[in-house]
């Protein structure tokens, strides 16, 4: 037992992290908005050939008030809400359903740029999710219609039967277009010296308050 902990411990430690060259972030230039700055950091995660930029940890709590965590596909940003869509049946539909509150992370390890999303969650029109429904691939539709996302599965063998039998639908009124209404965000650039720029962006009344943070 210690033996693996120690050989995993010395193989964790020998990981090279926040590794240069990293981009330099000056915050005397950042938008007076922190969807633009988003989106420009965006097209510099896709400009560096990072694989999925647009995936993110969406953070919730569950009745408990423990926390839940797992990966979502960011779809769209209007304004200064971040969109993702799920079946709101899931654990995470059922989470948000009582605790309409969220964090998202995105993290782009080649550029070492962290970003964090707090806020209340609203749900889109249901045209609008259902056209996200149907932009879905057959098989995501299929999939998704069960609505048994996050169930118990007796095999692999149950998933393809089932999944062969059905016909993916034009509609699912259980899938939802759900969004984060940014009210704080902030942006974390990485330095190989640890001398790491952290710019928060705090929603008020009329305008983004911004605050530098120590690392
Ligand atoms: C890269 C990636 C993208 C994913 N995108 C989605 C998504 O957009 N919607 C979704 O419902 N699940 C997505 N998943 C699956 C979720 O991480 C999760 O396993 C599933 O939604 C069940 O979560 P829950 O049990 O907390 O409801 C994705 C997983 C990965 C790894």
């Amino acid at each position: 037992m210690s033996l693996v902990t120690n050989s995993i411990r010395s193989t964790l430690r020998g990981l090279p992290s926040l590794a240069a060259p990293l981009p330099a972030f000056d915050t005397s230039q950042a938008p007076a908005n922190p969807a633009a700055l988003f989106q420009s950091w965006l097209e510099n995660a896709i400009d560096a050939g990072l694989r999925e930029p647009h995936a993110m940890t969406l953070s919730t709590v569950d009745a408990h008030g423990r926390p839940d965590a797992r990966t979502l596909i960011l779809k769209d940003l209007t304004g200064a809400v971040w969109w993702f869509a799920t079946h709101s049946l899931s654990p995470k539909g059922t989470q948000l359903t009582a605790t309409p509150y969220a964090a998202l992370t995105f993290y782009w390890p080649t550029l070492g740029r962290q970003i964090r999303v707090r806020g209340a969650v609203i749900t889109a029109s249901s045209a609008d999710s259902a056209r996200d429904f149907l932009e879905r691939s057959e098989s995501a539709r299929t999939v998704a219609a069960l609505g048994n996302q996050s169930k118990p599965l007796a095999n692999a063998e149950e998933r393809r039967t089932v999944l062969s039998r059905t016909e993916p639908p034009p509609e699912c009124p259980e899938w939802t277009l759900y969004g984060v209404v940014g009210q704080e965000v902030e942006f974390w650039q990485g330095d190989p010296g640890r001398d790491h720029t952290r710019l928060r962006y705090t929603s008020t009344d009329d305008e983004w308050e911004r605050t530098l943070l120590w690392p």
